[in-house]
């Protein structure tokens, strides 16, 4: 089992399987992102041999990322493998919802457990305006496909961004009276590049549930207030779903992480927002044995750092969140 100093279970691990995406958030790249070459990704090969090395690890619950997983060619086919690896018992997906609606059938038949799916408003202008080339109508026919595939209980991550879609919360949050969705409301953060720009535009989570009571009434935590994983869950009277809040910013969650990340060059990332990784890719294709991999995951998964420098104004500079996969 992999622990690390301070007695954190890391058995969760994330895994970015490109860079590339189908949108261009403006809190995420620019308009003309520039991409890793194709062969610095890691192959479906080597992501399954990196995958069951961390399954005997005691890693069980996976989540695929990106940029956009979807996006990635023989998704399905390489869902379909992790999933048989013995351990992973949860494997899920972040996701645009871009290309559900075709998509979340096969992903589902393959094994897929469950999809987050990200929406940062219902707005048609307001949701080109946010991700540049996107159509909210596909998201919402992706999420209602995800549904019917049985990828439940459906997650939607918005990002809260000052000057785009802070008001929009309201109507978001709106959706969990009627549907059984958890609407997850996630402070901005900065990264790499456009670092000013996310600074200036955060929202708290506590600005975001303050408008979210002034409209709809009181939020009930669940729970007793404690996080359920990264969020503080709520719910309004009376609905179906569930609210959360993920205040990575103002409130960090270092104590309750279990996470490793795999960027899509394969290099182990101890800290969504450190620096630090550890290069897996370049030792397996060298030759390294499992037994050498898992040496290199054990000692760095020990150097797992806790805290980040977020509120004192520290950022990450060496990759954007679609290198990380968030
Ligand atoms: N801060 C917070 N979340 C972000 N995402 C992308 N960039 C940021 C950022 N700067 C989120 C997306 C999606 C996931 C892939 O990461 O909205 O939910
Ligand atoms: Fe793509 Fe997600 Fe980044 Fe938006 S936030 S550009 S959907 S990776």
């Amino acid at each position: 089992m992999a622990f690390d100093r301070f007695g954190r279970h890391l058995h969760y691990l994330r895994i970015s399987l490109t860079d590339r995406c189908n949108l261009r958030c403006v809190y995420c790249m620019p308009e003309k992102m520039t991409f890793m070459p194709s062969a610095a990704l890691m192959q479906d090969e080597e992501i399954l041999r990196l995958t069951r090395v961390f399954a005997r690890l005691g890693v069980d619950k996976i989540r695929l990322t990106g940029g956009e997983p979807t996006v990635r060619p023989g998704i399905v086919a390489l869902v379909r493998a992790l999933r048989q690896i013995p351990g992973i018992r949860e494997l899920t997906m972040t996701t645009n919802g871009v290309l559900l609606s075709r998509m979340a059938q096969p992903l589902a038949e393959a094994g897929l457990t469950r999809v987050n799916v990200s929406l940062d408003t219902l707005h048609a202008g307001k949701f080109r305006r946010l991700t540049r080339w996107g159509d909210v109508e596909d998201v919402l026919d992706g999420i209602q496909a995800a549904e019917e595939a049985g990828l439940q209980p459906v997650k939607l991550n918005a990002v809260v961004v000052r000057g785009y879609n802070e008001a929009d919360v309201v109507d978001l949050a709106r959706l969990t009276v009627d549907h059984p969705w958890q609407v997850r409301f996630i402070e901005m953060m900065p990264f790499a590049g456009a670092t000013d720009f996310q600074r200036l535009m955060l929202v708290t989570a506590a600005q975001m549930k303050a408008r979210i009571e002034a409209a709809l009434g009181p939020l009930e935590p669940l729970h007793n207030g404690r996080l359920d994983g990264e969020a503080r869950l709520y719910r309004l009277p009376g609905a179906r779903g569930t609210v959360g809040f993920i205040a990575s910013v103002s409130q960090p969650f270092c104590a309750a992480c279990t996470r490793l990340r795999l960027t899509a060059d394969g290099h182990l990332r101890l800290c969504l927002l450190r620096e630090d990784e550890v290069d897996l890719l370049t030792p397996l294709r060298q030759g390294a044995s499992d037994e050498a991999l898992r040496r290199l995951i054990l000692n760095a998964v020990w150097r797992k750092p806790w805290g980040h420098g977020l509120a004192q104004g520290d950022a990450p500079q060496d990759r954007t969140m679609s290198q990380i996969g968030g």
